[in-house]
């Protein structure tokens, strides 16, 4: 997820300070690079980008004092490409004519890429953004007008993505909306369109929404609207946007986690959609597949995340791969690599200390690193030999919420990919969509049972052993409570006598667990316990527990992906119930770079 914003003026001024504070209200969105340009009334282009920073790259390259007439900024958040200059947008055509930059994932940048180089263009990164310049420029080349050529280059890019794109000789910006936001505002003669309303707010508060399949014109006194498909006018009257600037932040939800829980349909989308195209995934698996001894190996959530992957590639993919807690790792079994093993390492972050530990003690013995891993750039991304990006943009909320999720997406398709691809991944997103909206009232109310005790179990079986140990941990983070999560086969050795009448206890079950799961249901029931289940309808699973949130029917090996939806749900209306803020839970912090 990266940000874009683009402003029409009708003379030449000062544009630097508007695109460098755009740049800021947007760096939610992305921080890893960031460009600017400017193209003043003669037609000169001002194109100043590097890694780094909004403030970093705005001191090394005086972004505010910038001039022109229209200008573009972005903030990148790296999926395609390591974070470089060469990979910062906004992209130059060949020429230097037209000018660029998106949002999102071009997933067939790679052929593009091939294509344009073969017609004699001239591609100077390995930026994804890059083709979307490029896909404009070869019909431009052909002689059609840019709106036109926009519009056929929008059938060629495939993907999720927004971009806004200007040619030296107009006095417009362009820009096109598919799958990524884009609004655009209109104020006193000016224009600005952007991927998000907190960097347009501060400029005008009449908004114009843009549909997907649309194409903006901006000029500094008026914006036209076409749809990509016939090129006819759209009518849309602007609407005037009366929430305050934190609203427009957080999208209207009341916490980043929760606009972070309702972005997964569209971040598991994006990956699938990467994963489909990506020429990194074979060689990845083939170092999986060739090990001789697999590891999988993370802390926290991302550990979580290395549970339910080995469990499905075991059962989906029959290859056995251990997962190791990071520290756990580099303590039993580090020294016991040779260079036919290979070690995944999954982190959000790529920095966990932890995770570090464990790579560098991996890498005397010449086993084969591999990284999942959402910063790119990140120290884990520079030591893996092949890494695979999580794709989920910046997370901003402390809990990990859609970055375990598209790990688990990760590992499943790797899964579904070994064993021959039974998975119907186009349905997945509107399955995760589905069960976000179907589950949330049933998780507030499980939320309001659990809010009267103090602590809990969240109880799981293969592949939902590590889904309700994230729910328990998302649980422990944000509302300052004890959850243990668990193996529902070992509660019977020892914390079943925790149990007392009324003892809540959860238990996430995938459908072929649920013969095993009803006699560990039973010895917490006939206790006097209450057990609530999590799982997709089930008859006896049904007749046994005393609640049951119900996730929707699909395929077997998607429900301990959806699984985690409620348990982040319910922790979510929990915490705020407590008076907690969930992004920013006391003692902890995103990135432990600590021993
Ligand atoms: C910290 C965070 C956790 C996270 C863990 C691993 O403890 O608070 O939410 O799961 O680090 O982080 P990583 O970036 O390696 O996935």
């Amino acid at each position: 997820m990266c940000g874009i914003f683009g402003v029409v003026t009708n003379h030449d001024q000062p544009l630097g300070s508007i695109l460098v504070e755009a740049g800021r209200r947007l760096a939610y969105r992305g921080y890893d690079s960031i460009g600017c340009a400017t193209i003043s009334g003669n037609g000169q282009i001002d194109l100043r980008k590097d890694a780094g920073k909004i403030d970093e790259v705005n001191e090394r390259w005086q972004l505010g004092e910038m001039r022109g007439r229209r200008g573009i900024v972005q903030l990148r958040w790296a999926t395609f490409g390591a974070p470089s200059q060469a990979n910062a947008q906004p992209h130059l055509d060949s020429d230097g004519d037209l000018v660029g930059a998106h949002n999102g994932n071009i997933v067939n940048h790679v052929s593009l890429r091939e294509a344009f180089v073969e017609q004699g263009m001239t591609v100077r990164s390995t930026n994804d953004g890059e083709s979307c310049v490029h896909a404009v420029e070869r019909y431009v080349n052909t002689g059609l007008d840019l709106v036109d050529s926009i519009r056929r280059a929008y059938d060629d890019l495939q993907g999720d993505y927004a971009f806004v794109i200007g040619h030296q000789s107009s006095p417009t910006l362009h820009a096109i909306k598919k799958g990524s936001g884009l609004v655009v505002g209109i104020a006193d003669k000016m224009t600005c369109v952007s991927s998000d309303l907190p960097s347009i707010l501060p400029l005008t508060n009449q908004i114009l929404r843009v549909c997907d399949g649309e194409i903006a014109t901006l000029w500094s006194d008026r914006v036209e609207l076409r749809r990509v498909s016939d090129g006819a006018l759209i009518e849309r009257e602007p609407e005037t946007f009366t929430q305050g600037m934190e609203a427009a932040v957080k999208s209207g939800y009341a916490h980043f986690m929760l606009k972070e829980i309702h972005e997964q349909p569209q971040v598991a989308a994006e990956l699938i959609h990467w994963l489909a195209a990506s020429p990194h995934v074979e060689p990845f698996l083939e170092a999986m597949t060739s090990a001789r001894r697999l590891y999988l190996v993370g802390c926290g959530t991302s550990y979580h995340a290395c549970l339910v992957g080995a469990a499905y590639l075991n059962r989906l993919a029959k290859l056995a791969a251990v997962p190791v807690l990071a520290p756990q790792f580099r303590e039993t079994l580090a020294h016991t690599l040779t260079p036919e093993d290979t070690v995944v390492f999954v982190s959000q972050s790529g920095e966990t200390k932890d995770v570090l530990n464990a790579l560098n003690a991996t890498r005397p013995s010449g086993a084969r690193i591999l990284g999942v891993l959402n910063v790119l750039g990140s120290t884990l991304m520079q030591a893996s030999q092949h890494y695979l990006p999580l794709a989920c943009g910046y997370e901003i909320s402390v809990p990990a919420t859609k970055t375990y999720l598209n790990q688990v997406v990760l590992f499943l398709y790797l899964a579904d990919r070994l064993s021959g691809r039974r998975i119907d991944w186009q349905a997945v997103p509107q399955l995760i969509q589905q069960t976000v909206d179907q589950t949330d009232s049933q998780a507030r109310q499980v939320a309001l049972l659990l809010n009267s005790f103090r602590e809990f179990y969240f109880l799981g079986y293969g592949e939902t052993l590590g889904v309700a140990m994230e729910g328990a941990l998302k649980l422990k983070e944000i509302t300052y409570l004890h959850c243990e999560g668990m193996l529902s086969a070992e509660f019977k050795h020892g914390p079943l006598s925790a149990v007392f009448d009324g003892y809540p206890v959860l238990f996430v079950n995938a459908p072929q667990d649920a013969a095993m799961m009803v006699n560990h249901v039973n010895e917490v029931t006939c206790r006097g316990g209450r057990a609530i289940a999590v799982a997709v309808e089930d008859e006896l699973l049904r007749k046994n527990v005393n609640d049951y949130l119900l996730l929707p029917t699909t395929s077997p090996e998607l429900t301990a992906l959806l699984a985690v939806l409620p348990l982040q749900l319910i922790s979510y209306y929990m915490s705020v119930a407590r008076g907690i803020d969930p992004d920013f839970p006391r003692n902890l912090s995103k990135t432990l770079t600590v021993d």
